[in-house]
């Protein structure tokens, strides 16, 4: 099983020179509890909890275990699971939000989910965080062995269709995957092995 090389994000250590928002993508960890734990209940109130996999009482309980459960994500596999490696967004320490990598997709994933899907908390929007993970996380997918990245998302929302548009999306098609719900956009981006300057 491919898994990124020891040092892709050694905790505490940026991974870009570039970085505009000086946003640090790390490997899920302990140090941010606080932070971590505030932004799950602003998740919760907009109803998007599901992305940690709704144990917000495990994390507040044991955030250690919770930690090692997200970590061991990227070896998990089985009942329709592939391997997922977890980005945390840090600025100045903070958690900022997530974005986290497929390493293969499923036949669901395929349809909806597709490689690579990102939240960035409430209080943090519209600053650019969720552009700056994306722009990070492609030579990240491309450690894993992926040289073009699906992601989905819906036609309705616009700052992730900027986002992924920002980062070199390329729209391959539109598709409606449940009823009474927005169609599907299916963007591929290729990736690259070095963090771009940005602009
Ligand atoms: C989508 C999401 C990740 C964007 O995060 P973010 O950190 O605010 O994104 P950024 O600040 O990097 O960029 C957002 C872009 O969308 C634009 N935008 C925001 N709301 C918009 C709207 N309603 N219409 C048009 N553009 C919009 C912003 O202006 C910005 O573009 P700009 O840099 O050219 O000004 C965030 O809103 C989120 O977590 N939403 C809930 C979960 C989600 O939808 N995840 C993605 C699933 S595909």
């Amino acid at each position: 099983m491919r898994q990124l090389p020891l040092g892709w994000f050694p905790h505490g250590r940026r991974l870009t020179m570039n970085s505009p928002l000086k946003i640090q993508l790390v490997a899920p960890t302990q140090k941010c509890r606080e932070s971590f734990l505030a932004a799950l209940r602003e998740f919760q109130e907009e109803g998007l909890s599901w992305w940690f996999g709704g144990g917000l009482e495990t994390a507040e309980h044991d955030f250690a275990a919770f930690v090692a459960s997200k970590l061991a994500d990227s070896s998990r596999r089985g009942d329709g699971l592939v391997p997922k490696t977890h980005f945390w967004a840090l600025m100045e320490e903070q958690f900022v939000g997530r974005i986290s990598i497929h390493h293969e997709l499923s036949d669901a994933l395929r349809v909806e989910g597709g490689h690579i899907g990102y939240d960035t908390v409430p209080s943090f929007r519209g600053r650019g965080v969720a552009t700056e993970m994306l722009r990070q996380a492609l030579p990240l997918a491309r450690a894993l062995g992926l040289t073009e990245v699906l992601l989905t998302c819906d036609d309705a929302n616009a700052a992730s269709i900027r986002v992924i548009e920002k980062n070199g999306g390329l729209l391959r098609e539109t598709k409606v995957v449940r009823e009474n719900l927005p169609p599907k956009r299916h963007y591929w981006i290729r990736t690259i092995s070095q963090v771009p300057s940005s602009q």
